[in-house]
């Protein structure tokens, strides 16, 4: 099943920003893909820690645009962007220590695939597009 697809009401109209949502989008559904298929198990936990690494770049671009661009809400998207990475960070604790048995594995993972679908696309709808509004109305380079 897939389960987070990209689509147009995601855009956000700055290219990087897009090109990394939808890689978002696939990194998970791949790792859902991965753990319910039974996967390998070195290669199901390496789906999730390319989420995990590809979260906090995608973070870290958002941020870096955010401060350049003197948005006022930075401090509290960062929050939303924290908490996010923390649940990953557990997450990929709990299955790299083996705390989880292989199904529940599969179940925790297909739960936390869910989640981060829906987080997704609420914070690009919400969240994201606060800035990218901004960027509009203020153009880069523009004081
Ligand atoms: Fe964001």
């Amino acid at each position: 099943m897939t389960l987070a697809v990209w689509s147009e009401k995601y855009a956000t109209g700055i290219d990087t920003i897009d090109a990394q949502h939808r890689r978002l989008f696939q990194a998970i559904n791949r790792m859902e893909e991965a753990y319910l298929a039974g996967t390998e198990e070195a290669e199901a936990q390496e789906s999730l820690a390319f989420l995990a690494r590809y979260t906090l770049e995608h973070f870290e671009t958002e941020e870096a645009l955010m401060r350049n661009i003197g948005y006022p809400m930075l401090e509290f998207h960062q929050k939303e962007h924290a908490d996010l990475m923390a649940r990953i960070l557990d997450m990929k604790a709990k299955l790299d220590e083996g705390f989880l048995v292989p199904i529940h594995g599969a179940d925790f993972a297909a739960h936390m695939a869910n989640f981060a679908a829906d987080w997704l696309a609420h914070h690009i709808n919400e969240a994201d597009m606060g800035y990218v509004q901004f960027v509009k109305e203020r153009p880069l380079g523009d004081g």
